[in-house]
């Protein structure tokens, strides 16, 4: 099936900001979380069928520490501190891939900063 992308900036941020100051992302930004934990972004995301997919989440850290994020799928802890290390720069933008279980139809994708650093800057989540 053709792959399907979600921009980080039409999901629902929380504590979070939507910037476009650091070029090569798609759409029309990226989420900014802000540098707390429990910063989020959060994604409704359709899969055609049920059972385990591959999500692709694209992002940028321009400093030298991992920004890990939670993944839950539908409020249950999917993937617990998946790591988003440097990137180099905030205009390096890197691709981070992950196997979560979907319902058909709509899920609800949240992603949720672990660290007082908050997250990595989110760019997209593609399935
Ligand atoms: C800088 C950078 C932001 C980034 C932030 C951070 O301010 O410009 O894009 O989100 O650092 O450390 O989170």
């Amino acid at each position: 099936a053709p792959s399907s992308r979600y921009e980080a900036e039409n999901g629902v941020v929380s504590q979070g900001v939507v910037e476009s100051n650091h070029a090569g992302f798609s759409g029309t930004g990226f989420v900014n979380y802000d540098n707390v934990a429990g910063s989020a972004v959060e994604f409704k995301v359709t899969s055609d069928v049920a059972g385990p997919r591959q999500v692709t989440l694209r992002f940028a850290n321009g400093t030298t520490a991992n920004r890990p994020l939670d993944i839950s799928v539908n409020g249950r802890l999917a993937v617990d501190e998946q790591a988003f290390a440097g990137t180099g720069a905030w205009t390096t933008w890197q691709t981070a891939t992950v196997t979560l279980n979907l319902e058909a139809g709509e899920n609800t994708i949240r992603a949720t900063a672990t660290t007082a650093n908050g997250g990595p800057n989110l760019d997209y989540l593609e399935i």
